[in-house]
């Protein structure tokens, strides 16, 4: 099974797939836990030139490219072969990360990401997606505190508005993949609607 977690910076998604893992660990399941952008050679550098190089002004279709390159590798040598292997995946962001930042917050052409976006997939579609929504200002107002700020990070809040709102329209058009979690709501009352939802699914 391959579980993704989406959702805007500062929603909590990272600790509520970290929980994730660790509850599924528990339960004897075999899992990888992974993230994008940055995992292997490839990622690590892909992850530096989009992230941390202030410097490198990056064109918008060059950075949508680099997000895609970053997963087709992911996918090929990460993901494919650990999901072949009978493991739980659980990716912090994926394809719909691509379309929401690049398509609806860079305002790029939205068929000309979700061409790229579908094709850096190698085919692979999560089977759970779990949306952490919540209002901009909470979520920014959680990671002003964080030491280090990513560029994304940084961009004013009609980016991380419009990232919103991309993330809920695409989970509108696909309501049995993507689930839409309040997180708006403590640690743990989220971490208990999840478990449910993804064991649910593993009983099937
Ligand atoms: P990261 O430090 O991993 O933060 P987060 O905890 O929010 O995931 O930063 C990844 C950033 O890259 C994040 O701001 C979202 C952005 N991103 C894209 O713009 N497109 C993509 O396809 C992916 C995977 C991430």
């Amino acid at each position: 099974m391959f579980i993704t977690f989406e959702g805007i910076e500062g929603s909590g998604k990272t600790t509520q797939a970290q929980l994730l893992r660790d509850f599924l660990v528990n339960k004897g399941y075999r899992v990888t836990f992974t993230r994008e952008p940055g995992w292997g050679i490839l990622g690590r550098l892909i992850r530096r030139m989009l992230l941390e190089e202030r410097d490198l002004e990056l064109d918008p279709v060059a950075e949508l490219c680099l997000f895609c390159a970053d997963r087709a590798q992911h996918v090929k040598e990460l993901l494919r072969p650990r999901l072949k292997a009978g493991d739980i995946v659980i990716c912090d962001r994926f394809v719909d990360s691509t379309v929401v930042y690049q398509g609806y917050g860079r305002g790029l052409d939205i068929e000309l990401v979700k061409k790229v976006a579908n094709a850096s997939t190698l085919g692979l579609k999560p089977d759970i997606t779990l949306l952490l929504n919540l209002p901009v200002r909470i979520a920014l107002s959680r990671i002003r505190n964080r030491e280090s700020m990513t560029k994304f990070e940084e961009e004013p809040l009609e980016f991380h508005e419009r990232i919103r709102q991309g993330y809920l329209f695409i989970a509108q058009k696909e309501p049995d993949r993507i689930k839409v979690i309040n997180a708006a709501r403590g640690v743990d009352q989220i971490r208990e609607e999840i478990t449910d939802i993804v064991l649910t699914r593993l009983s099937r």
